[in-house]
């Protein structure tokens, strides 16, 4: 399962990257907001760390306006994956700059449905968003394991990219369902490591080799 890093914060990308932890990277009008900068010099600076896909959204509402946004993030580097709202208008969007060759993630996508149409128009991503579906007592892993059924089930090749992903359990039920491509905030993709029982067995090895009085270097 790929990883993606859903972020427009420059260092934690790069701290991540630096650890092979990055195949890409997902980012939203949201977190262009929290990340304070100029969506097109922030997306360029990530593009310039990170060699996998970036989305980068647009944020018309209708196709015509959609597609003179797409075109233009797509100038900005050839990993650029242009993002699309899940509607009629997204969808041309979708069709329109896949058969020119640029990479699509179809996003807030919340049946399958909806996945079938993203697949459909061409999207080379489709974001279902699992902890959304959470937050209002559905179960958005169910929804990933529908939508790699129905994908298996016809052979379309646009990757389940699971969006909204908010816990490591999250993370874990992704790679079990078999979702191609995760996008987590940094927080999470750290907290991947985290297991008590490794924290203790060093202490203990550190304890013992304090013993031992020898030295490696
Ligand atoms: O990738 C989509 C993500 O940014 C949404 O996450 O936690 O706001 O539902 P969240």
């Amino acid at each position: 399962m790929k990883f993606f890093v859903d972020t427009a914060d420059v260092p934690a990308i790069a701290e991540l990257n630096a650890l092979g932890m990055v195949d890409g990277v997902t980012t939203n009008p949201s977190l262009i907001l929290k990340s304070g900068r100029d969506i097109l010099e922030v997306t360029k600076e990530i593009c310039s760390i990170v060699s996998g896909p970036v989305s980068a959204e647009v944020v018309a509402l209708t196709a015509d306006e959609m597609i003179a946004e797409g075109r233009k993030l797509a100038e900005i580097a050839p990993n650029i994956t242009v993002k699309v709202p899940l509607t009629w208008d997204g969808l041309k969007t979708c069709k329109v700059l896949s058969d020119e060759g640029k990479m699509v993630n179809v996003t807030l996508c919340f049946s399958v449905n909806q996945a079938l149409l993203a697949a459909k128009a061409g999207a080379t991503f489709i974001s279902p968003f699992v902890g959304r579906l959470d937050d209002i007592n559905l179960d958005g892993m169910e929804l990933i394991s529908d939508i790699r059924q129905v994908y298996d089930n016809y052979g379309f090749d646009t990757q389940i990219l699971a969006a909204s992903i908010r816990t490591v359990n999250h993370v874990t039920q992704c790679a079990l369902v078999g979702a191609d491509v995760m996008t987590a905030p940094p927080s999470v993709i750290k907290s991947l490591i985290n297991h008590p029982l490794t924290d203790k067995g060093i202490d203990q090895f550190m304890k013992d080799w304090a013993k031992t009085g020898q030295k490696i270097l």
